[in-house]
């Protein structure tokens, strides 16, 4: 039996606002499962329904054999943390975590061991007597999860819990969480808009646009499978370059051909875009699959194209290179000891066994 799952979820606000549509998953015990999208898409609403913060408008939601759907958020067996972290000001580390077990009336020596085991988990130990005026943003935030962890909750849910963290903080929170995640065994939804964050901590990852899940997969499939165009160009940094063009035929092998750039298309792969020959197609390739022909033995020389660099952006152990080629514009991820300079002529190398292909109309992956 899953741990969690929603069928056919719907939520609606006010009468107006479609904000969670026909969301459905099944989520087994101890699975790590990552909600992504961009702002606005219906992640909060879906984590604050199954939290029973949020009325379910349609559909059903459960949690182990329970129907939870009219269940209360308290007695529903789950713990959440939010992105502002909300401590108690007034109150100690200790009492911000054992304040919730308070409220329910564990005895206090249960109450005690459990604060402790959570402290030891999270290192916060040495700062049990602090305030969290006295203490850092990654501690406050250890604390949030500590508070959720002493429950010992059947799901946790976060929502965005690192955002308030910066950049080398929220590397190291991740790294904790993932930690954390093998050392409890318990299981964990974590919605982010961030998609390192999801790649990192996800085992599985439901990408949502528009209130619609658009795909449920484990990091790799998602890279390397994506079912649409707007998956593929979630994914990755930068994203997915996507060329509009046609598909040809010369002498019987196959092309796409964009107008200012023409590349050859892998025997393995024609047998999915036959039908799309003389009609226009989206392309996609991701900017790590281009590379600088100067580094490639024996590139075909039905895969190169003449560019020019329009910009070069050194990011340290590489270089990210927007091109140009005639009309179409795309971007390069190269290694970081390249000499590029802007406004020279370059010819790259399209890596042609991984290329992705999209129809124009629906946006789906053909391949
Ligand atoms: N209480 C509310 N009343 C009306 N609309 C809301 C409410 N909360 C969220 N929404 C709308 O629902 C949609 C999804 O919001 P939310 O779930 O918060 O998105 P996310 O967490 O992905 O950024 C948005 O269009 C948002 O404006
Ligand atoms: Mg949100």
């Amino acid at each position: 039996m899953p741990q969690v799952s929603l069928t056919n979820v719907k939520k609606i606000y006010s009468g107006e606002v479609l904000a969670v549509d026909n969301f459905s998953i099944e989520i087994e015990h101890g699975e790590f499962t990552v909600i992504l999208g961009p702002s606005g898409c219906g992640k909060s609403t879906t984590l604050r329904m199954v939290a029973g913060l949020e009325e379910v408008t349609s559909g059903e939601i459960y949690i182990g054999d329970k129907l939870v759907n009219d269940v209360p958020s308290k007695d529903r067996n789950i713990a959440m943390v939010f992105q502002n972290y909300a401590l108690y000001p007034h109150m100690t580390v200790y009492e911000n975590m054992a304040f919730g077990l308070k409220l329910r009336k564990y005895p206090k020596n249960e109450i005690n061991k459990r604060v402790n085991d959570a402290a030891e988990i999270l290192s916060l130990k040495r700062l049990l007597k602090r305030r969290p005026k006295e203490l850092s943003g990654g501690e406050k935030q250890r604390v949030a999860v500590g508070r959720a962890i002493v429950r010992k909750p059947l799901v946790f849910l976060f929502d965005e819990p690192l955002s308030n963290l910066d950049a080398k903080l929220r590397v190291q929170m991740r790294i904790e969480l993932n930690k954390l995640h093998k050392r409890l065994q318990s299981t964990m939804i974590y919605v982010t808009h961030d998609q390192i964050e999801a790649m990192t901590l996800g085992e599985r990852i439901v990408v949502m646009k528009d209130g619609q899940i658009q795909q449920i997969a484990d990091p790799h499939t998602l890279y390397n499978k994506p079912v649409n165009k707007f998956v593929a160009g979630f994914i990755g940094t930068p994203p997915m370059n996507f060329l509009n063009g046609k598909i040809i035929k010369k002498d019987s092998k196959f092309y796409f051909d964009s107008g200012s750039l023409k590349v050859r298309i892998v025997d393995d792969m024609v047998a999915y875009i036959k039908d799309y020959l003389w009609k226009e197609i989206v392309f996609g390739i991701r900017p790590e699959d281009i590379y600088d022909k100067l580094f490639v033995s024996e590139a075909p020389p039905e895969n190169i194209v003449h560019v020019n660099v329009d910009v070069v952006e050194p990011m340290g152990s590489e270089v990210y290179l927007y091109l140009n080629s005639g009309d179409s514009s795309f971007i390069a991820k190269v290694a970081g000891q390249e000499q590029v300079e802007p406004g020279q002529d370059l010819e790259v190398v399209f890596d042609m066994s991984r290329i992705h292909f999209f129809d124009k109309d629906t946006e789906k992956a053909i391949i």
